[in-house]
């Protein structure tokens, strides 16, 4: 008896079985869904792109996007992309990968996927999204293109009261910006879960298990309905992660000559250079105000800052006037007070001249200068000598 193999069964099935052993997949059922799942995906945005327009070639649509015409696939089964590479699954909070991609990651052997993922979106979704990632300190240091690309792949998550958007030693799928909303981070640690902080309304988590290959740190958990945007794994590792590379030739130097970081380890001084980002303020611009809630800490990387105080009047108001009470310049760092006080920002801090600084979220301080804490404590002796040489009456910082 003969059998005739359907056209494109062996080219489906060389890559599929070179994938596989490439990856080596922990689950070859979860990954052979994903695998064709993706490669379904893909035919169907290079059909869309082609009668769209040539720029979006290789695009993954939204899924009302995609063809639903059972039809016109069954015709057309043999007709796959030839520049079909596997890429993360769908981007879905419910579809979580499992470990797809379990191998450590090294920039220096990537060689370049540029296969882009764009999920459309109106002017008033770009505009939220555009604003919930001003601030965000690993987007700081992206060209503006490569900015733009990150914008494009971000897909909105809406989230629910209670909801947990990422559970602690989960593989790792989507990195999250905030757009509103506040989750607690919690921790289990030797069968005990701590809420070890918060985000409120603003910041971003879920970069360490897509950095380092790591299973989730921590788990991160609504507390009330809210939005996020999401970036997937595959988007996230060809830029943020590649990015961080460049980064990390750029201010290794000078994060190995800041001397309160001298008593980390090489390995250590690294996770720090991979989450900071580098803000450059103008001259007198403001940037920490006296009485403020603190969100990071800063290091000065070039030109100088002035740190001003408003004294407390006889009737214990605060006086309007400013004095200078300090000046911070290359290597030196400020902001760390109200973190290690968590009290509110005991100084306004204004530049003086174009200064540039490193500046470190609450949530990097406290996993990764954990231990320089006593060091940073010491300083506050100092600060309350000054005062007192300043105004004349003591002042406690620490209660
Ligand atoms: P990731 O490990 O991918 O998923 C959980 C996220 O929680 C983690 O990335 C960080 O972004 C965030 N996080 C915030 N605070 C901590 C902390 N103290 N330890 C670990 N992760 C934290
Ligand atoms: P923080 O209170 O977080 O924000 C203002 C920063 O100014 C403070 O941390 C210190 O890092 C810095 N600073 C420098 N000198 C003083 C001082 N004499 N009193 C208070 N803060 C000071």
């Amino acid at each position: 008896m003969s059998v005739e193999v359907p056209a494109g069964l062996t080219e489906l099935l060389k890559g599929y079985t070179l994938e596989v052993l490439k990856r080596r997949p922990a689950d070859l059922l979860e990954f052979s869904v994903q695998y064709f799942t993706c490669l379904r995906e893909q035919r169907s945005s290079s059909r869309a792109s082609s009668s769209r327009s040539p720029v979006t070639r290789g695009v993954a649509f939204d899924q009302d996007s995609a063809p639903t015409d059972s039809s016109e696939e069954e015709e057309e089964e043999d007709d796959f992309p030839e520049d079909f590479t596997f890429k993360a699954p769908p981007p879905s909070k419910c579809n979580r990968r499992v470990s797809v991609c379990a191998e450590a990651y090294n920039p220096d052997e990537d060689e370049g996927d540029e296969s882009r993922v764009v999920h459309p979106k109106t002017d008033e979704q770009r505009q939220r999204l555009q604003e919930a990632c001003r601030d965000i300190l690993l987007f700081k240091t992206l060209e503006q293109d490569q900015f733009a690309e990150v914008l494009d792949s971000m897909f909105e998550v809406l989230v629910k009261p209670n909801e947990c958007i990422i559970n602690q030693g989960d593989d790792g799928d989507n990195f999250y910006v905030i757009e509103r909303g506040v989750f607690d981070i919690v921790i289990q640690k030797d069968g005990v879960s701590r809420c070890v902080g918060c985000y409120d309304n603003k910041g971003s988590f879920g970069e360490l298990a897509l950095m380092y290959n790591t299973p989730r740190a921590a788990t991160i958990r609504a507390t009330q309905e809210g939005a996020l945007w999401a970036l997937d794994r595959a988007t996230f590792h060809r830029l943020i992660v590649k990015n961080n590379a460049k980064k990390r030739k750029m201010y290794e130097s000078f994060i190995e000559s800041v001397p309160l970081l001298k008593s980390l380890q090489l390995s250590e001084r690294m996770k720090i250079v991979d989450v900071v980002g580098m803000k450059t303020f103008s001259d007198g611009q403001q940037i920490i105000r006296q009485g403020d809630s603190a969100d990071c800490f800063y290091v000065v990387e070039s030109g100088e800052v002035r740190i001003m105080i408003r004294s407390k009047t006889q009737a214990g108001q605060r006086s309007q006037e400013e004095v200078e009470v300090a000046r911070c310049s290359r290597g030196q760092y400020f902001g760390e007070l109200a973190l290690v006080t968590n009290k509110p920002r005991a100084a306004s801090v204004y530049a003086a001249g174009e200064t540039k600084c490193l500046v470190i979220t609450v949530q990097a301080f406290e996993r990764l200068l954990g231990s320089c804490k006593e060091i940073l404590k010491r300083n506050i002796q100092q600060y309350e000598q000054q005062l007192l040489a300043l105004f004349g009456s003591s002042v406690d910082l620490k209660h």
